[in-house]
């Protein structure tokens, strides 16, 4: 079956970066020009993909006005001529059939991706954070991970491997190789201490996941910090699913953290063709 959907949960109370976060959700933090979830959806897009649900609460209406259409800002900068910008601002909204549901607490990101089922129904779908934007020079990182799941028909997770001492931070998978870059899950445990942990590979906000999920995730207790995990439902799917892990090209970043948000607004304003050059010089008068 081919990937058609794919849901960005966007609930959560982003407590690690308040009080930046406190009205305005962790996703809609500025990344040089746009906000953390516009690079999302369009990694979404450019992978082939263009029915997308984002999974927001209360207090993030900020995601829709984002992403619908704003006639006023779009006559004002037709009047002023100002076309580059219009074309972008109708960009924005034409880009991806987007809809939205709300996950009423934040019950953790298995809840989260739970809220999605009746947008997805049976088929295999796209899940990728709403805080963790990846850039690649190539393919983008969603589109290598369906063509991992083209391939072997399973549900694949996006893995990394991190510093040994930071497994606590992620879910961590142990597997065995079947390919480049290509691994067989045969365990995986969600935030080991790094003496627990089977590897130092960890997953890193992208999947594609089987339907059969969704009922996993209702019965799924809670579990790390009292939340209902997406690892521990992935855990329970590995138990009559095969699950492939892939080791994704690009360089990721988590921007609901401040490192991380940091490290992504100096990588990306190194990027940009109309702030590079200034911004480099600023950068090495620092230095
Ligand atoms: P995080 O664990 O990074 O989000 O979830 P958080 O709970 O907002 O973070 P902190 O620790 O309080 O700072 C990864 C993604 O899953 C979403 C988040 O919005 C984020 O994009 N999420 C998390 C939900 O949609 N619902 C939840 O209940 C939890």
């Amino acid at each position: 079956m081919k990937v058609k959907k794919a849901i960005i949960p966007a609930a959560g109370l982003g407590t690690r970066f308040l009080p930046a976060t406190k009205a305005v959700p962790k996703e809609m933090l500025n990344i040089v020009d746009k906000p953390a979830l516009q690079y999302i959806v369009e990694e979404v897009v450019a992978s082939g993909i263009e029915e997308i649900l984002i999974i927001t609460t209360r207090n993030k209406e900020m995601i829709q006005n984002h992403f619908d259409k704003s006639f006023e800002l779009e006559i004002k900068l037709g009047q002023a001529g100002k076309t580059e910008m219009l074309n972008e601002m109708v960009r924005i909204s034409d880009m991806a059939d987007i809809h939205y549901v709300r996950q009423k607490e934040p019950k953790g990101l298995g809840h989260a991706v739970g809220c999605a089922r009746t947008f997805v129904g049976d088929e295999p779908f796209a899940v990728l954070l709403g805080d963790d934007i990846v850039y690649s020079q190539g393919k983008p990182c969603l589109r290598q991970l369906v063509e991992v799941y083209e391939k072997y028909g399973d549900s694949v997770l996006g893995v990394q491997t991190v510093p040994h001492e930071e497994t606590s931070k992620y879910g961590i998978i142990a597997g065995e190789k079947i390919g480049d870059r290509t691994y067989r899950v045969t365990y995986m445990i969600e935030k080991p201490n790094p003496k627990e942990a089977p590897s130092d590979m960890a997953i890193l906000g992208r999947y594609v996941l089987d339907a059969d999920i969704f009922e996993i995730i209702r019965n799924t207790p809670k579990g790390k910090g009292g939340e209902i995990q997406l690892t521990d439902a992935m855990k329970i799917l590995l138990k009559s699913h095969r699950m492939i892990a892939y080791d994704f090209i690009g360089r990721r970043y988590d921007t609901g953290n401040k490192q991380g948000y940091l490290e992504a607004t100096v990588e990306y304003a190194l990027r940009h063709p109309g702030v590079k050059d200034g911004f480099g010089e600023y950068l090495k008068s620092l230095v």
